[in-house]
């Protein structure tokens, strides 16, 4: 598949920020979506003018839908869609803040849903893209402390698997990353790593992972893909 422009949601620092200066270094466009402006700006800077912020919040679908306008008017085509944004907390459910699962369910998957249900009529018209997810091993089995977080991640994978057979026929493919622990900021404020976050894996091979898929042929649908740190096992 021939791919120049790429949207990316949270991209403004940890695994997205890694992924945009990959993908900005091997030529593509990156259009990187998330909330804070100071942080997307300093991603633009590392970008070597690939790079291009929008302050986008993925749980509202009207901002979506205009940065997908202006993307396909000034830059053309949108060939890729990754849906990374999310947001954590690990803690037991029943202490768990009913606004803080609202905000979790609808970052992390129906942030994911919007911003997939929007593109999705660009690409069927052209017969042509690629959406990739960044779930979690969370999505893949249930883990302690991990209630509403797991079922968002969760989600993410049935959404995938009921999409990706809707629209094969219309050429294009989704692929579902889930990664174990990964280096980032996600594990600061009230939900700190308890292991030794050095052991663990880094942006920068979930970026290798993204741009190890975008150079594969669409002869063949990459599925799922799960991959953590070996003191982990899923
Ligand atoms: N780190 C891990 O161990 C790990 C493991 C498995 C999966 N993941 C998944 O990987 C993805 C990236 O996580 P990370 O570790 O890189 O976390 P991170 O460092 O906390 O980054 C999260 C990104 O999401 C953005 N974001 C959050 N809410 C948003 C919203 N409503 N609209 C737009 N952007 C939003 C943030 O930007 P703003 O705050 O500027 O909006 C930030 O750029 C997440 O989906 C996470 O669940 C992470």
């Amino acid at each position: 598949m021939n791919i120049k422009n790429i949207v990316l949601t949270g991209a403004s620092r940890g695994i997205g920020e890694s992924i945009a200066i990959k993908l900005a270094e091997n030529g593509f466009n990156v259009f990187g979506f998330a909330r804070n402006s100071d942080r997307l700006n300093s991603l633009v800077k590392k970008g070597q003018g690939r790079i291009f912020a929008y302050q986008v919040d993925v749980t509202k679908p009207d901002q979506i839908r205009k940065a997908y306008e202006e993307i396909e008017t000034n830059h053309g085509p949108i060939d890729v869609l990754i849906n990374n944004a999310g947001i954590y907390q690990g803690i037991e459910f029943y202490k768990q803040d009913i606004n803080r699962i609202s905000n979790i369910i609808d970052t992390n998957l129906k942030g994911a849903l919007f911003c997939t249900r929007l593109i999705l009529p660009y690409m069927i018209e052209r017969k042509k893209g690629r959406i990739i997810n960044i779930s979690s091993v969370s999505g893949t089995r249930g883990i302690p402390l991990e209630v509403a977080y797991g079922a968002s991640k969760h989600g993410m994978i049935g959404m995938a698997d009921a999409l990706a057979q809707e629209v094969k026929p219309y050429g294009v493919l989704i692929t579902t990353i889930c990664p174990g622990a990964v280096d980032t900021p996600l594990w600061q404020g009230d939900s700190p790593y308890h292991g030794d976050i050095n052991e663990v894996t880094k942006p920068e091979e979930i970026a290798e992972c993204v741009f190890y898929l975008l150079n594969q042929s669409d002869r063949t649908i990459f599925k799922r893909i799960i991959l953590f740190p070996r003191n982990e096992w899923h």
